[in-house]
């Protein structure tokens, strides 16, 4: 899909070039308990106003034309947490699903997932299905929630698929992985912001985060609006992006087309 005019100008305002806007944009949230318990508060305080940064990214990807936006909401190691704050996150899901599909809808949004889902609550599952089947029609922008995600579990899923279809080991080639890989289909992330002043990334597509560049800011998840987006997106812009090879490619073409 082209970008509208409506994208581009703003993206001119906003000092970002229409044509180089990442395509994918994957996002570690950090931060919501920190920035919950300088306010005195319980951790799920800052998850529940982490929902204010969720839809200003929406909004910041629409804006400017980025295709797929992956949040890393809740990863394989999340159930470890107390039994509280696992709970309260999965209501939190739910709630904010039952409340923001009509907005997603209304704007171009599909949901999908990424993830274990059958360890999720059923009633997390069905609210899901039901988000995902009213959306799916959409193409604006694929919003991809990480959910009971971890990139070693989604490996070794990939791996006893494999396994089992046959394949000649001597054939095998990274394609072949690709297509067992929860993301089939969807571009690798140019870009992954990870909030909160951590820099790692924490079991979070390994495979699909080979070529990325990275963006780590220091500020909180609830803290991240619409203009760290496109903070993050300009630094995207001022990188060199060479692939392995000698030719700048982020001046010259994408690598995804
Ligand atoms: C990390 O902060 C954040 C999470 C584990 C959960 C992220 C979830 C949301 C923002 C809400 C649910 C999302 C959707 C899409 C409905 P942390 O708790 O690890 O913070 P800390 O490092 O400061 O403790």
């Amino acid at each position: 899909m082209k970008i509208t005019a409506e994208q581009h100008d703003f993206c001119a305002s906003m000092n970002l070039d229409s044509v180089r806007i990442p395509k994918h944009v994957a996002i570690i949230m950090d931060g919501n308990g920190r920035w919950a318990s300088e306010r005195g508060q319980e951790r799920v305080f800052g998850h529940m106003n982490g929902i204010n940064s969720v839809r200003a990214s929406v909004e910041a990807a629409l804006r400017i034309g980025v295709r797929h936006l992956t949040l890393y909401a809740f990863s394989t190691e999340n159930w470890s947490r107390p039994q509280e704050e696992v709970d309260a996150l999965m209501d939190l899901l739910v709630s904010t699903l039952v409340k923001e599909v009509k907005d997603l809808e209304s704007k171009g949004v599909r949901l999908r997932t990424i993830g274990d889902l059958t360890s999720l609550p059923v009633e997390c599952q069905d609210q899901i299905a039901k988000s995902k089947e009213s959306t799916k029609h959409l193409d604006s922008l694929d919003l991809i929630l990480a959910l009971s995600y971890s990139s070693k579990w989604e490996l070794v899923e990939a791996t006893k698929q494999l396994m089992k279809s046959g394949i000649d080991p001597d054939a095998l080639e990274a394609s072949h992985i690709d297509q067992y890989l929860a993301t089939f289909g969807i571009p690798d992330p140019e870009l992954m912001i990870r909030t909160s002043g951590e820099h790692r990334i924490s079991n979070f597509m390994l495979w699909q985060l080979a070529y990325a560049e990275f963006h780590f800011t220091p500020v909180l998840w609830p803290d991240f609006g619409q203009d760290n987006f496109y903070e993050a997106v300009r630094d995207f812009q001022n990188r060199s992006r060479r692939f392995g090879g000698l030719l700048d490619t982020n001046h010259t073409m994408s690598k995804q087309g």
